[in-house]
């Protein structure tokens, strides 16, 4: 969600973007979700204050996982090792 007001930055399943426009005020983060632009906020508005908040993610084989968490579980790497033959040969990616 959006810094500014929290609204929804992504409405669709899938497809891709250059950079992330909110559709509420056209504040513009990168893919890194570094905001990039903030229309109106004055000389005082520190940017770099106001990038998206960052989450761990980890792909397996396509499935896509995230964690809230200040620390992700250090034992991904087992459900990976143990899920992975069995999920690549879907092609889910
Ligand atoms: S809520 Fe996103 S720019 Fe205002």
């Amino acid at each position: 969600v959006c810094r500014h007001r929290g609204a929804r930055l992504c409405n669709t399943d899938k497809g891709s973007l250059g950079n992330i426009v909110c559709p509420y005020h056209s504040w513009t983060y990168s893919l890194t979700g570094d905001l990039m632009f903030a229309e109106h906020m004055g000389d005082q508005f520190d940017r770099c204050k106001h990038s998206l908040k960052k989450v761990h993610v980890e792909n397996l084989a396509g499935l896509i996982f995230i964690c809230l968490a200040d620390n992700p579980p250090a034992d991904f790497s087992v459900m990976r090792a143990a899920m992975e033959p069995y999920l690549l040969p879907h092609d889910l990616a």
